[in-house]
């Protein structure tokens, strides 16, 4: 199984990532953590981006495509199921990223979504940076960083919900619940194609789940 983490800054894209590699046993390609390695190491790549990160920027393309491609083939070496984290974020790299992976015969399986408003998004990262001191944590940068998500990543959306391959999930929930519900998803999605009913293979919106349990 390929899962690919989209959501806003905060929405809990590496929490939630880590639970799907854990539960299904698979690796965890997450492209800020590759990104911040090399800055930490200062490599030649490090320090052309180092600016791009503290600034809350997107890298260009083709440096992120770059790290894609050198983590898809490992992700292949190593049995071809991954948990894909912070890529893609722009329409052009969403493209060059599925024609790598069909290059590769690495094409995501299931895109889960991360919904949650700004107020929570920003209450979230200041108080991980209290305790992370991320440099791109700060209530300016993370305004610039959720400014950006709305308009370079939300529109790569509709291209997965047309490919019929989003699940889109409420994540102002408890990290548990949050889980819980993705996991559910995700163990539908895995059975074999001829098993799995016409309706679980169109997008699916979580985004509801727990309300009727909630107001019954
Ligand atoms: P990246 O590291 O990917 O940062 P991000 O997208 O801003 O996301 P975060 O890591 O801040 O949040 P998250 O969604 O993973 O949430 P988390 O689980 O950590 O990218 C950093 C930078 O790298 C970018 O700004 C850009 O410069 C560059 N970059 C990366 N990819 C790029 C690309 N493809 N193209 C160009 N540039 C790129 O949770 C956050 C906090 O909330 C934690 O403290 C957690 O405990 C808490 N939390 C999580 N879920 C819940 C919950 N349900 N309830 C309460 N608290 C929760």
């Amino acid at each position: 199984m390929r899962v690919v983490m989209i959501g806003p800054p905060g929405s809990g894209k590496g929490t939630q990532g880590a639970l799907i590699a854990a539960h299904f046993d698979i690796p965890r390609i997450v492209v800020g953590d590759l990104l911040r390695d090399h800055v930490a190491r200062r490599t030649d790549l490090g320090q052309v981006v180092h600016r791009h990160l503290g600034r809350g920027e997107l890298v260009p393309d083709k440096i992120v495509l770059c790290i894609v491609r050198e983590a898809l083939i490992a992700a292949r070496a190593a049995g071809g199921d991954c948990v894909f984290d912070g890529a893609p974020r722009t329409m052009a790299q969403a493209r060059a990223a599925h024609k790598i992976a069909t290059e590769l015969g690495m094409t995501a399986n299931v895109v889960i979504q991360l919904l949650a408003g700004e107020e929570e998004l920003t209450r979230r990262l200041l108080a991980r940076a209290a305790v992370e001191h991320r440099a791109d944590d700060t209530e300016q940068v993370i305004r610039h960083r959720l400014a950006l998500y709305q308009q370079m990543t939300q529109p790569i959306l509709g291209w997965y919900s047309r490919r019929g391959i989003l699940v889109s999930v409420d994540a102002t929930r408890p990290i548990d619940e949050v889980g819980r519900g993705i996991l559910a998803a995700l163990e539908l999605k895995r059975q074999p194609p001829g098993h799995v009913p016409a309706r679980v293979r169109r997008p699916v919106d979580l985004t509801r789940l727990g309300v009727e349990c909630a107001h019954p």
